[in-house]
Formats: C-alpha cells, sequence, structure tokens
C-alpha cells in the first residue's frame, strides 16, 4: 500500500478509454483502491480516478467533509464507484470551477450537468444507484470523465477562464479532485 505518483496531462494512459472491472473483491482490486484512497488524502484531493495512478481500470474514489471553510460545499460520502455510468436527469447545465490532480496550480470553469443518476457497483460488486445535484453531481462528472480519457480542460468552453490557481485565488484554497 502507498501513496503513488499521479500522473499529469499529456500522458498517454490519461487519454486512454480504461478498461471494465471484470471481478469483483479480490486482493488486487483492495490494493489498488487502498492506493488510491492513500494518494487522494496524500494530495488533499476531494477524487481520484485509477488511470491517474497509471491503472486503466475503470475504479473511480471520491469524498468530500465537510468543511467550515467551504459551508457551501455539501459533504460527501467516501464512495468507491466501479464501472459507473452517469444519466443525466434534466438538460441543465451549470458551470464552476474545478482543478484537478493531473493539472496541479491549474484552475478553470467547467459546465456540468446538474442533475444526475449514477450507477455503478463497489468494491465487493453491489450495486450503487444514487441521484444527486450540484457539486456531488460535478465530481462524479469529472472522475467518470478520467475513465473516458478526458481531462476538464476538454470540458471548458471559455478558455478566459483557466489559469493559475495562485493569480486566480491569491487568497483562497481551492478543492481539487
Ligand atoms: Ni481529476
Amino acid at each position: 500500500m502507498a501513496v503513488r505518483e499521479i500522473l499529469r496531462m499529456g500522458h498517454p494512459l490519461l487519454k486512454a478509454v480504461a478498461k471494465p472491472v471484470q471481478e469483483f473483491n479480490t486482493p488486487e482490486l483492495q490494493a489498488l483502491i487502498t492506493d488510491m484512497r492513500e494518494t487522494m488524502l496524500a494530495n488533499f484531493g476531494a477524487g481520484l480516478a485509477a488511470p491517474q495512478i497509471g491503472v486503466s481500470l475503470r475504479v473511480v474514489i471520491f469524498a468530500i467533509q465537510q468543511n467550515p471553510r467551504y459551508p457551501e460545499v455539501e459533504a460527501i460520502p467516501e464512495t468507491i464507484l466501479i464501472n459507473p455510468e452517469i444519466i443525466p436527469q434534466a438538460d441543465s447545465v451549470e458551470t464552476g470551477w474545478e482543478g484537478c490532480l493531473s493539472l496541479p496550480g491549474l484552475r478553470g470553469v467547467v459546465p456540468r450537468y446538474q442533475h444526475i443518476r449514477y450507477r455503478g457497483f463497489d468494491m465487493q460488486g453491489a450495486p450503487i444507484d444514487r441521484i444527486v445535484t450540484e457539486f456531488h453531481a460535478r465530481v462524479v462528472q469529472h472522475e467518470v470523465d478520467h475513465l473516458d480519457g478526458i481531462l476538464y480542460p476538454q470540458r471548458m468552453t471559455d478558455m478566459s477562464q483557466f489559469g493559475f490557481e495562485q493569480a486566480l485565488f491569491p487568497l483562497r484554497e481551492e478543492l481539487t479532485v
């Protein structure tokens, strides 16, 4: 178990379509998830996808703790989501700032569906099926994009709202997914 190196934008594995997990509840899958959790926490991330640590499988992890410094951000229970599927529940899209551990120091405004249903499986293969909105929906869409080789700048529609965090927000820290 280890904190793993996070691949950065430009690496071919971040552009690849990851493969579905075929077998659940295996020692290999457990080890991968432990490494993903440790790597996410060590980097203060809100989420991480397996391809970011060089494993091209459809596995993501995300978690947001309630933080008094970001009262507008809802808590999200730690979720391991395997072989996910996203079903938008409405056409409405909202924009919001995103960052990514594969683009350290950068932020951009990204349009995302405001209201989604997502489905997938946990580590044991038990189904997960949730309807979520707002930041939770944004985090899931960001992470699932990683499994299809898409990084958030590819979703941006206004590149004037892309830049370095320290220049954009000199006074505050932002969440990174
Ligand atoms: Ni990311």
